[in-house]
């Protein structure tokens, strides 16, 4: 793909899609990667890995209490993608790092200034060659501001909590377990709340991104937009 796109001398750009959680970046980001024969990072696999090794060694609290015992913690850390995998120290961690406790840790992780400045900088090295999609909460503001094109995703709460709602109804094998929606868009909204007022790199709309709200909008239909725009972009050579 890398060999077609050059010789018919079309740019390879970085995509930056930044939003709020259960907006639609993850799904709309791979999606028009696949269109584009693109590489997808999904940068907040990488934050989650962060959170899944401080659970697993046992120093998240103690984190708490003294953030400066994560320099340790990251000096010997490697994360990679394969295809849609996530390894983290060699291990296969796709699956686990989606728990529920994962979801709660992350956001006070991602707050820490280190795990930012590493994660930033490791980010930056996967993107360096262009022909990216890459997803998160400050891709467009922190990690690539000269990306050709950034999109900001935005969705009523209510609409996200419904989404993720229909996520974990199509995993599960037992409903009477699930929580409910109110707890959900609940849970959303404290997250939004933490990314957005967090010290470092908060979650916020670069002036240059094109905002789209998804809240009426199909997956397909997402696609599409962000597909259509990332064309435009390539062809005008910006
Ligand atoms: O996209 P996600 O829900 O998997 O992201 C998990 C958390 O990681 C999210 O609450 C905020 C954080 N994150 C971040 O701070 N910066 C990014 N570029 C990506 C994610």
């Amino acid at each position: 793909m890398l060999q077609v796109t050059q010789k018919i001398g079309i740019k390879r750009i970085i995509i930056a899609i930044d939003g709020p959680a259960a907006s639609g970046k993850s799904t709309t980001a791979r999606r028009v990667a696949q269109r584009l024969g693109y590489t997808y990072i999904d940068t907040g696999a990488m934050y989650r890995s962060v959170t899944l090794k401080a659970l697993r060694t046992g120093i998240l609290d103690e984190l708490r209490r003294s953030p400066d015992r994560v320099f340790a913690l990251l000096r010997e850390i490697t994360i990679y993608f394969d295809g849609d995998h996530v390894f983290l120290d060699g291990s296969d961690v796709t699956t686990d790092i989606r728990e529920n406790r994962i979801s709660r840790e992350v956001s006070f992780i991602s707050s820490l200034k280190p795990v930012r400045d590493k994660l930033v900088e490791m980010q930056q090295q996967l993107g360096r060659t262009g022909s990216v999609v890459m997803d998160g909460r400050d891709i467009g503001t922190v990690v690539f501001p000269d990306a050709e094109l950034k999109i900001f995703l935005v969705a009523d709460a209510r609409e996200r909590a419904k989404r993720r709602y229909a996520e974990l109804v199509a995993k599960s094998q037992d409903n009477s377990t699930l929580p409910d929606l109110d707890l959900i868009e609940e849970e959303i909204r404290q997250r939004d709340k933490d990314d957005e007022e967090r010290e470092y790199a908060p979650l916020k709309k670069h002036p240059d991104a094109q905002q789209i709200d998804t809240s009426s909008l199909t997956i397909d239909h997402q696609v599409e937009i962000v597909h259509n725009l990332a064309l435009e972009v390539q062809r005008s050579g910006r």
